[in-house]
This record gives C-alpha cells, structure tokens and sequence, in this order.
C-alpha cells in the first residue's frame, strides 16, 4: 500500500493533466449538437481504462450514448467491485455566467478550495470523480496491489436520466455480476468532515403545457375576457403548495416513511451552519416545509420545483400580447417509499382536474427515478468508513443526500446489488451551475482513499 501512495504522489501532475484533457471534450449528452464529443469522451475513457491496466475494455452501443464496459479479473475466489459512473456532463448555460471558459479547464484558488480547484463543466459530476478511479486503478496496478476483481461501467446518459442504462444492465447481468457497486458521485460535508451518502431523493420530472386561445391575441382587445394561460399556469403552480409549503397534490405524502423522532435528532447533529449557508447563497432567509431543518428538507422530505416555465413575448421591449401558450417544467424530488411512478401519476391527475375550462392541458412525463437508501451494517460500507478513518483521520458520518442517481436503485433489482457512495466533492462545488469546480485536495484524496477501499473490502470478505 505505500507503494501504490508513492505512486499516486509521484503522479500527481500527470493525474491532473489526464483529468484536463478529459475535460475538454465537451460530452453534453442532452444536445445532439454534441453526440460525435460524447462519443470521443466515451473513446477517452476506454483509452486511460486500458493504460490503467484493464484486460477487457469495451464500448458498449445503446440506443442512446454509449457505455464503457472494462474490467480485470484476479482471481474468481476474490470479491469483485463493480465501479459506476458517468462521463457524460449537464448543458454548460448559460455560458456568460462563466468567468472561464466550460471546456477550458483552469486551476483557481478559492475560499474553500485554498490549494486550489479545478473549473469546468464536469469537474466535480463526474469527470473529475470518475477520474479518481481511473487513478487509483492505475497505481494499484502499477504497483501489483490489487486485491480484489474490478469492473468498471462508465455511461454517457446519467444526467439524462440513464434511460439506456437499465435495459444495458438487463441484457448484462451476468457480466455486470459483482457484490458491490462503487461510485463518487455525491459530496462529503466538509474536506474537514468526512460523511458517506446513503440515501438519495427519488425523481419524478414533468413538462406541462397550457394552452388558452388558438392563437396569439391583441392583449387590449381580447384581454379580459379570454383566459390567459401564463396567468393561469402561475396560478395552477403556485396552489401546488401551501402556506406551509406542505404539497397539495392529493396523496402526495401517502408512502412517505416519516422519520423517527432520533433519526431526525441523529441527522441534525451534522455539522452545518443556516447562517454559512444563507451567506454563501446571498439569501436573507431560507424556504421551506414548515416544521423540518434545512438539512432535513433537503434529505428525508419531498419537494416540488418549477425548473423553468415560458411562454408569450421575452424579446426586447414591450410587446401587448395574449398568448396562447405557457409551458413550464416541473420536477419533483421523493423519498423512500414514494415512486415516480406513483408520484407521476398523482400529479397528471391532480393537474389535469384544477384546470380552468378556459385552458387546456397537456402533461408529459419526463425521466423518473426511485429514491434509494444503503445500509450501514455491511463489510461494503465498513470498507468505506474505514478507507475514509485511514486517509481523513476521522469517522465519516452516514448522510442521506437530496441529489438523485436514478440508477441505484435499479442496480438493486436488476443486479440484486447494494451500492457504496464514496463520493468527495462539496456541496458548494457548483454542479449544474456556471464555474462547476472541484477541489485539488478532493480530487488527491479521492484517489489516495480508493486504494483504501479495495484493501479493506477484501480484508472485511475473507
Ligand atoms: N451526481 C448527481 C447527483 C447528486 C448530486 C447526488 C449531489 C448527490 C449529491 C447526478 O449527476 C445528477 O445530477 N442527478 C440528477 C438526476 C438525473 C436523473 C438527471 C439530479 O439529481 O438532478
Ligand atoms: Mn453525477
Ligand atoms: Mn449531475
């Protein structure tokens, strides 16, 4: 093992270096504009897997974007570790909120990243990551420490809802046979307080379009008297929710697993500070379901967020128009035991039935996705937990996270595998925003925490 840590010391330039040039192919997997560079990261992943030391690296066809498939087999009586992530990135926009550019990688100093961050679009989710376990693959191999069989399985439409990935996984079970699936994909608390997420929110995701008159309308002559569906659809949205802001859908709450009375004390004594956190957003106060934290609206308790909504004149000036249009996109996060599916459902319904006759509706389903919770009590995450005592010298603390990972929970039906979620960037780090980073430190502790993972992994099975 401090051969496989020299390593990674010695290699730390190259390591960054590989992790620029992985960052510069723009891999957007929700514009088309970008398939030829979604598939050139998907070609670069299978190169540095191969160099890493993989004996089988492929590209896997989808229907969608393709999946990097590599592994290496030690020895069947050992266990095997199956690696999950994605190369594929969120749209950059709006890009002059950028103060570099989203593909031109450049380290900076920050506040809370004093040695440094790396910034571009994918730095954090997931390049930067995912990069980690190409690494420290590397450095095991190089060293001849690897004491456990690996697989990898790196796709390209996470952030798209992995809509391929299932049915990838499906027709694959059998290569994809492991006893624990490990992923940085999530965040710790702190670089000073370590934690490991072992829940993540559910997703249902919605596109609703209004329609009014049968065509834009003179707002003089007309308005009044014709229902306008940017009025109606502000006002349809704004009684999804009330003076609590509790949802209103009909059933919403109905499977909610309420937490107990000391898991919610337990999950309160993490670390965090309302008044850091209302500082570092610029906000005056914080939003949400009366009678929960802020750490527990964003763990154990569902949400409904508008996402976007347009419609009618946005272009320079004034322009009187009744339009005939309004659209909005409409996400809602669940817990255990919600089901999008369930949950969709719900609200076409409800959304359907508060309609004014003066409009009509149309609700479209987007991707959706279970909530997912790992136990704590298991060799897989004790591995973890010790790998992260080693490197951060601390116990990290289990935390349920608000972000979703679709694909876990279907890990656990089609795979019949728990998942580990060893992930190490900040909340702070920006994902899905302009000037994405990802600390220096993160992404080097990453990779000296990995090797960690395997040794004790192997230790705790035997
Ligand atoms: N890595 C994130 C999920 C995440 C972020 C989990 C932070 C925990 C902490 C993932 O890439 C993501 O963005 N997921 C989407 C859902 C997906 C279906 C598009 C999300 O959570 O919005
Ligand atoms: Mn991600
Ligand atoms: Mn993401």
């Amino acid at each position: 093992m401090n051969n496989v840590q020299s390593y990674i010391e010695e290699n730390k330039e190259k390591f960054l270096e590989e992790l620029k040039s992985f960052l510069r192919i723009p891999s957007v997997s929700a514009d088309p504009a970008f398939k030829d560079d979604v598939r050139k990261t998907a070609e670069f992943v299978k190169e540095r897997l191969t160099a890493a030391g993989a004996d089988i690296v492929e590209i896997h066809e989808t229907k969608g974007h393709p999946v990097v498939y590599g592994e290496k087999m030690i020895d069947p009586a050992l266990p095997t570790v199956l690696v999950y992530g994605h190369y594929d990135v969120q749209p950059p926009d709006p890009l002059d909120l950028w103060d570099s550019g989203p593909f031109e990688p450049v380290i900076k100093k920050t506040e809370i990243h004093p040695d440094g961050a790396i910034f571009a679009r994918g730095a954090c989710d997931d390049k930067g990551q995912v990069y980690m376990h190409i690494a420290a693959f590397e450095a095991m191999n190089a060293n001849g420490f690897l004491p456990v069989n690996m697989k990898f399985m790196i796709e390209g439409e996470e952030e798209i809802g992995s809509e391929n990935l299932g049915t990838f996984c499906k027709e694959n079970k059998e290569k994809l046979a492991c006893d624990v699936v490990l992923l940085s994909d999530t965040s710790v608390i702190a670089n000073d307080v370590p934690s490991i997420t072992v829940g993540l929110r559910g997703l249902s995701y919605i596109e609703v379009e209004v329609t009014g008159p049968n065509r834009d309308l003179h707002s003089g002559v007309y308005g009044g008297a014709v229902g306008n569906p940017i009025n109606i659809l502000c006002k349809m949205i704004a009684s999804l929710t009330d003076e609590n802001n509790h949802i209103t859908i009909p059933g919403f709450y109905d499977n909610v697993v309420e937490a107990t009375a000391e898991e919610r004390h337990a999950m309160n004594q993490a670390p965090f500070s309302l008044d850091q956190y209302k500082s570092d957003l610029k906000v005056d106060d914080v939003h949400g379901e009366e009678g929960f934290t802020t750490l527990e609206r964003t763990s154990i308790r569902p949400t409904l967020d508008v996402n976007g909504i347009w419609g009618g004149y946005i272009g320079e000036g004034a322009k009187t128009v009744l339009p005939s249009k309004a659209y909005a996109k409409i996400s809602m996060r669940l817990v255990p035991n919600q089901t999008d599916e369930e949950i969709t459902e719900k609200f076409q319904k409800h959304f359907e039935s508060i309609a004014p006759k003066s409009v009509k509706v149309k609700v479209t389903p987007h991707h959706g996705g279970m909530p997912a919770v790992t136990p704590i009590d298991t060799p897989e995450y004790k591995a973890a937990e010790k790998a992260m005592i080693q490197t951060y010298g601390k116990t990290p603390i289990p935390q349920r996270s608000g972000g979703s990972i679709p694909i876990i929970a279907l890990f656990e039906k089609e795979l019949n595998v728990k998942s580990v979620m060893l992930g190490f960037g900040l909340d702070s780090d920006d994902i899905h925003s302009p000037n994405e980073h990802y600390g220096l430190f993160n992404f080097y502790k990453g990779i000296e925490t990995i090797p960690y993972y395997y040794h004790y992994y192997s230790e705790l099975k035997s």
